[in-house]
């Protein structure tokens, strides 16, 4: 299969995980979530990754957005492997992790890259909108573990285009200057941001961060 690209639907699967079997487009259905994989369980950038997830649940919460761990190993590796989580991240995982055995879902999802390694998934991560397609995909090799702030940062990002139609320069963070997206005239611009907006180019137009 080809690999799952930005603004495709993600496939749908059935799968066991530690909070019990799961029928992913059932469980994420209207809501914002995250799928991300893991290369194997009882590595140790795979337990500080799933600690640090966990710790930034509320944040998760607070956007509206679900998270899902997947790895190739089976059901009774993460079950037993959730101990060591909470032993040494300071915190019980609190999301579910799915179990992939077969690869059915490392597969479908194109995470397993044979040239880097033929049977273990690499550090993908996909935001998936309401909607069902993805909206971000990143892709880390098994030795770098991934910045979880800057997966919020760009929910932030994706939650703003979807509710206000503006855009986020390099290095944004929330509460900085937003862009408004090319595709609004400035006629409806002034509908949309009343207070008005810093023209910079006609195709660089700078207002502050909607509420
Ligand atoms: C780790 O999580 O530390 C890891 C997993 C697979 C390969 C290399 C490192």
């Amino acid at each position: 299969m080809s690999a799952l690209l930005i603004g495709d639907q993600v496939p749908d699967f059935e799968a066991e995980s530690t909070e019990g079997p799961i029928r992913f487009h059932e469980a994420i259905e209207g809501s914002w979530a995250v799928l991300f994989s893991h290369p194997k369980d009882f590595t140790p950038v795979c337990t500080t990754e799933l600690g640090v997830t966990a710790r930034l649940k509320d944040r998760f919460e607070a956007r509206g957005v679900k998270v899902f761990g997947v790895s190739v190993d089976p059901i009774e590796d993460h079950r037993a492997w959730v101990g060591d989580i909470k032993d040494t991240q300071g915190t019980a995982l609190n999301f579910p992790l799915i179990a992939d055995p077969d690869r059915k879902i490392a597969t479908a999802y194109g995470m397993i890259h044979p040239n880097a390694d033929d049977t273990l998934t690499v550090r993908s991560l996909f935001v998936i909108g309401p909607d069902k397609k993805v909206k971000l995909k990143i892709e880390y090799p098994a030795s770098t573990g991934r910045n979880f702030d800057e997966v919020i940062r760009v929910i932030d990002s994706l939650q703003l285009t979807a509710k206000h139609q503006v855009a986020t320069p390099a290095n944004w963070t929330s509460g900085k200057d937003v862009i408004i997206v090319p595709s609004v005239s400035d006629e409806d611009a002034k509908k949309k941001f009343p207070e008005g907006w810093k023209t910079l180019k006609p195709y660089l137009r700078i207002v502050p961060q909607p509420k």
